[in-house]
């Protein structure tokens, strides 16, 4: 979603935010700009599009040492040139770049802002007006601008620049994330770590009502009273070079290959010295005072919790309810008196989950948060964090994070019944060895995958994803992932569900993926298999090792019935990969969305 950059400085600065913006691309964006200082005025260039049409915009005759930078996720207004970042007050003095959504940006308007002709239709025009009209007051820029922070109500992180003081960019953020980048004789803002790795690794995390006033060699800090704030930098682990999809077409193959990978990194840092699973002892007293767990996530972290419900159920006896955040906000179930929350999220920042954390912090419950990013929003905010350990997950569509998820939560699960002494008949690690294995020799047939979507993808509007029990959570993911980025319209069903309604819309060469791992219900939907090709579909059934039948489309390696969903699921994330690819589609950077959706 929206990314901001900035830099104070002596270098050049048009590069290094141009560059910055390219690394937030992943995001999900529609437009971007840059606002840079000549030795008089600040200039501003926006783009509809991509990095590379504002590059062309870019005037490059001139050098400036100080700008911000902005991609935009349309939220107020359409994606064009006039409602993208920066904005200008109108009398040309204050030039800003937002994240986040102003709530009350019509009050303000009304209120503040008379017969001011606003030329975009964005609430960011209306938070650079309102300073520009408190500066016109007589206060100073620190002053009017903090006014005005405490005027607009909403989410924001946001970085002004001010014609007549050359030597700061102003900050503040709430809600909405931004960091702050420590380096020799210059410092930066940004919303993620990676777009400014090119410079710096060093960062200051900022909180919610603080105000900054950055410059070339000092970064002053003040809480919302105005008083000085201390805070630790911190070095960022990311490499720069994991930010680079190297020899893959895309990021988002790239992250399929990683898997592997990730699950060794996974099953290296969760056992000790012995070989045994290994979770901090807090987070599994958390676990044990727990008497019911609420897990809290979007998308594709939400499918893998209903995964880890099923492991937190069956292994160590906890209740656990799976909800969607942006739900759960607005409609909180009956809580048990002693829940934990588990927030899954792979970037940590997603706006909805955050909200639920809010709230239920004010009503004094535990958190723990399960993400990839240890620093992130979530992660701070929550009593004690999991890390995936999956490296920088760039593609829009979720993979490695996900397969990630299950494994922490798996990993978890079976610590809190080890710790509160149920009986596990199995050594975890040794079967996640398989599964690492198992997905390998996946990845290997992946162009018999990509004949299975020539055969059956290659011209549909739809498809159906059908699955029992733990199948039935992993087609839902599947059918997530091939309609995010592949555009076909699929949907995932319990494979009873379907007759009651959905079969209706099975016609002729409907393709219909059926997945079958799980023993127990492994005649139950070949069953139902057979009632939809009865009907006219397209059947490509996905079986386990084991559990094949003759005619099955494609053989997953047998791995423990309950780590199916690690392996399964690649299948479904190449078919969608190869649809996407094969329809000619951006397929890191899929049409509407954004890998991290920062508003809710
Ligand atoms: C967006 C992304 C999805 C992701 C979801 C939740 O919609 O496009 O891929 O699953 O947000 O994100 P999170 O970072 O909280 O896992």
């Amino acid at each position: 979603m929206c990314g901001i950059v900035g830099y104070i400085g002596n270098n050049d600065v048009k590069e290094i935010l141009l560059k910055g913006l390219e690394k937030m691309e992943y995001r999900g964006y529609d437009s971007a700009g840059i606002g840079i200082r000549d030795d008089k005025d600040v200039k501003v260039f926006k783009e509809k599009g991509r990095i590379a049409d504002l590059r062309k915009k870019v005037d490059m005759s001139f050098d400036s040492t100080i700008g911000i930078g902005h991609t935009r996720w349309a939220t107020h207004g359409v994606p064009e040139v006039v409602n993208a970042h920066p904005h200008q007050s109108s009398d040309g003095r204050f030039t800003i770049v937002h994240n986040g959504v102003i709530e009350n940006f019509e009050q303000i308007k009304n209120e503040y802002l008379g017969d001011i002709e606003l030329v975009s239709s964005t609430d960011s025009e209306i938070f650079v007006e309102l300073i520009s009209t408190f500066a016109n007051e007589g206060l100073t820029t620190e002053v009017a601008f903090n006014k005005a922070l405490k005027t607009v109500h909403g989410s924001f992180a946001v970085g002004l620049l001010d014609e007549a003081d050359a030597e700061i960019i102003y900050v503040a953020k709430n809600k909405s994330p931004l960091l702050l980048g420590k380096g020799e004789g210059f410092n930066v803002i940004t919303s993620d770590a990676m777009a400014m790795l090119q410079v710096t690794n060093e960062f200051i995390e900022l909180m919610d009502g603080e105000v900054v006033l950055l410059k070339k060699d000092n970064i002053v800090i003040k809480d919302s009273e105005g008083s000085p704030v201390e805070r630790d930098s911190f070095y960022t682990e990311i490499d720069e070079s994991d930010t680079e999809k190297g020899t893959y077409d895309h990021f988002m193959l790239k992250e399929i290959n990683d898997q592997p990978g990730t699950m060794r990194n996974i099953i290296q840092e969760y056992q000790d010295a012995e070989g045994s699973l290994k979770i901090d002892p807090a987070i599994i007293k958390q676990l044990k005072d727990a008497d019911r767990l609420y897990v809290i996530a979007a998308g594709t972290s939400y499918h893998a919790g209903l995964i880890g419900k099923e492991y937190f159920e069956k292994w160590a006896g906890v209740p656990t309810e799976v909800h969607v955040a942006s739900e759960f906000v607005y409609n909180t179930p009956m809580l048990s008196e002693h829940p934990l929350f588990i927030f899954i999220s792979q970037s940590g920042e997603t706006a909805d989950s955050r909200a639920v954390l809010v709230e239920i912090k004010k009503l004094g419950h535990p958190a723990l948060t399960v993400t990839n990013v240890p620093g992130s929003t979530l992660s701070r905010e929550s009593d004690q964090t999991l890390t995936l350990h999956a490296g920088p997950e760039i593609a829009v569509a979720s993979t490695k994070a996900y397969t990630a998820q299950i494994a922490v939560l798996s990993i978890l699960a079976q610590v809190a019944a080890r710790e509160l002494g149920r009986n596990t008949d199995f050594d975890l690690m040794q079967e996640l060895a398989k599964v690492t294995t198992a997905i390998t020799a996946i990845i290997d047939d992946a162009p018999k995958i990509e004949q299975i979507v020539d055969e059956y993808l290659s011209t549909t509007r739809n498809a159906f994803f059908i699955g029992r029990t733990m199948d039935y959570y992993v087609g839902l993911e599947g059918a997530l992932k091939l309609k995010e980025i592949s555009y076909i319209q699929a949907e995932g069903f319990a494979g009873g569900e379907l007759k009651h309604g959905t079969i209706a819309l099975i016609e002729e060469n409907t393709p219909v993926f059926a997945l079958a791992t799980q023993e127990k219900v492994n005649l139950n939907i070949r069953g139902n298999a057979q009632e939809v090709e009865a009907r006219g579909a397209k059947v490509c059934t996905i079986s386990m090792d084991g559990l094949d039948q003759d005619g099955d489309t494609y053989v997953i390696p047998p791995v423990h019935e309950m780590l199916t969903p690690l392996v399964s699921v690649v299948v479904y994330q190449l078919i969608s990969y190869y649809a996407a690819l094969h329809r000619g589609n951006d397929v890191d950077k899929p049409r509407n969305l954004a890998k991290s959706v920062t508003v809710e």
